[in-house]
């Protein structure tokens, strides 16, 4: 049932044109940040509550992981009711109150939408499949007879994302087995048929809703794979699994998907306020991803390339010059992330050998990848572009990788029958307090168990404490702030450096990244401004330490 708001919108006073060029946004992922109810599950009042932190943080925005009603078959991701609150976070009335809270604050919002797939429970699939074979609302969706003497196969060779088949069959209401349909994700997410009027129809309806509320922009879902190929062809040999390979796979960054971006640019055009939207959107190349940030298009798209770089000096170099030759002609700015609800999180990826991909289940050497995460922390911060911060990773939280397969909820966990899908690790809710019920998460307990050494890790502990990895955010988005144009622009000027060091100036400004396990002596740049790690300058040298970042004001 969708909720209906009597109170008037709201948007935030005071907008910066192109505030989200050079923008940090920071991402909640609402079942793991802060449970306002202590169900034991974070919610939107949880959020609220904790917008302070954020803006101290000094954070610009906040995107939020779905929190729409869903049956959470994978974690939200799986939307009911793209209207609607799922009562385990709240209500309508709850996002308006955390939409002008953070107004208020000076945060803007930015709320995942979910285009790609629905839940099967959503109300057009859940008809489709009651008034059975030859229902219109079936066209809104892929179905097809299988194939074989009795359509006992599936009609095309795709395999899930998360596992298994792309396809499911259905049941006839008679009881007799029915048509396939496509799901590229879990069984319970039904892939949209985007060549159909209504479904393009019933999104940009969605759009403005969320617009009418006020929120100042959209993370979309699997933007790359809203429009699949013509007749759904076999994709033969290839290893589709692989996200990031070569070709343009039938169901992914087809051509098609640009006129969507393009008719939804011109609905965020019309809202006052600057409302973005960034695109999910896995491509062989980060020349395809750019076709997403074409001038008419979305305004940013993930960089993944980045996500996925070793911790290694000339790797890191080339990835960001790619990055920002990328953008540069489609005018956009480049984005950096590290981590999110997908991946495991940094500091236990830089505490491993590189190679493993972003899914690992060793917690390696934690204080090697402490270190490296801070250091990352400050070289993606140094960059020109915006930058995305995931819950926890201001904490150097490191991933949890011994929940035990019981407690388990990712459902690529069990559809790749626990060889994959260890996302969990990331998403186990956030410890505020160095005591107490799950840290301070919330006063019933954690939907996901919280390693004993998180209160340790807490906020409170780390508050205060110069030497933190907390402080070490709140100082580097402080200099941020402070050093105008350290976001801007869309190139750097690397300057000579010994093997394995990355040095680049900025203006008024220069940052030197070691990369390597020892400490290497350098001239000093100028002014130490903040560093990842202990540093003395003396004598005009520094010793950099290792896998260490220092920023230097010049
Ligand atoms: C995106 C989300 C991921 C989800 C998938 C299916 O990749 O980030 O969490 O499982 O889409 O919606």
């Amino acid at each position: 049932m969708t909720q209906h708001l009597a109170a008037p919108t709201h948007t935030l006073d005071g907008t910066r044109p192109g505030w989200w060029r050079d923008a940090v946004i920071y991402q909640v992922y609402p079942r793991s940040f802060a449970d306002g109810n202590g169900d034991g599950m974070g919610d939107l009042d949880g959020v609220r509550s904790r917008l302070p932190y954020l803006k101290n943080l000094g954070v610009d925005a906040v995107w939020l992981s779905p929190f729409y009603a869903s049956p959470q078959a994978d974690a939200g991701y799986d939307v009911a009711d793209y209207r609607a609150i799922d009562p385990m976070f709240g209500t309508l009335l709850d996002a308006d109150a955390l939409i002008r809270d953070a107004h208020e604050l000076g945060l803007r919002i930015i709320v995942d939408l979910v285009p790609n797939h629905s839940s099967d429970q959503h109300e057009w699939f859940k008809r489709a499949l009651a008034e059975g074979p030859g229902s219109a609302l079936r066209e809104r969706y892929h179905f097809r007879p299988g194939k074989g003497a009795n359509g006992q196969l599936p009609p095309n060779d795709w395999e899930s994302i998360f596992g298994g088949p792309a396809w499911t069959r259905t049941e006839n209401p008679d009881g007799t087995p029915g048509d396939w349909y496509l799901h590229l994700f879990a069984p319970e997410q039904p892939d949209f048929n985007w060549d159909h009027p209504a479904v393009a129809d019933e999104f940009r309806s969605i759009l403005r809703f969320w617009l009418d509320m006020g929120v100042d922009g959209f993370r979309v879902d699997v933007a790359h794979g809203l429009v699949k190929a013509e007749g759904l062809p076999d994709i033969g040999g290839h290893d589709q699994l692989k996200l990031l390979g070569n070709d343009v796979m039938p169901f992914f960054d087809q051509d098609g998907v640009h006129d969507i971006y393009r008719a939804w640019r011109k609905i965020l055009d019309e809202y006052p306020g600057d409302r973005i939207a960034v695109a999910e959107a896995w491509t062989p190349t980060v020349e395809r991803t750019a076709n997403y940030v074409r001038p008419d298009e979305l305004h940013q798209a993930f960089n993944f390339q980045y996500l996925g770089t070793a911790w290694d000096a000339t790797e890191l170099r080339s990835v960001i010059d790619l990055s920002l030759a990328a953008m540069r002609p489609v005018g956009a700015p480049a984005t950096w992330v590290l981590s999110n609800h997908d991946v495991t999180r940094h500091a236990t990826r830089f505490a491993n050998p590189p190679g493993l991909g972003t899914q690992i289940r060793d917690a390696g050497d934690r204080e090697l990848g402490l270190r490296r995460a801070r250091a990352a922390t400050l070289l993606m911060l140094a960059l020109p572009g915006s930058a995305y911060l995931y819950q926890g990773e201001e904490l150097g939280l490191p991933d949890v990788t011994d929940l035990p397969d019981e407690v388990r909820q990712d459902p690529s966990f069990f559809r790749a029958a626990g060889q994959d899908g260890f996302r969990d690790g990331c998403r186990v809710p956030i410890p505020w307090t160095a005591e107490g019920s799950s840290y301070g998460f919330g006063s019933g307990g954690s939907w996901l168990p919280q390693p004993d050494s998180w209160g340790g890790l807490s906020v409170e502990a780390q508050t205060g404490d110069p030497d933190s990895t907390l402080e070490l955010y709140r100082s580097a988005l402080a200099v941020r702030r402070e050093q105008p144009g350290l976001g801007e622009g869309d190139a750097v000027s690397w300057l000579d450096a010994p093997e394995g060091v990355l040095a680049f100036r900025r203006e008024g400004f220069v940052c030197t990244v070691n990369t390597t396990g020892k400490a290497v002596s350098l001239p000093a740049y100028g002014q130490l401004l903040l560093a990842s790690a202990a540093v003395a300058v003396d004598g005009g040298r520094v010793d950099l330490p290792a896998d260490s970042t220092v920023w230097w004001a010049v």
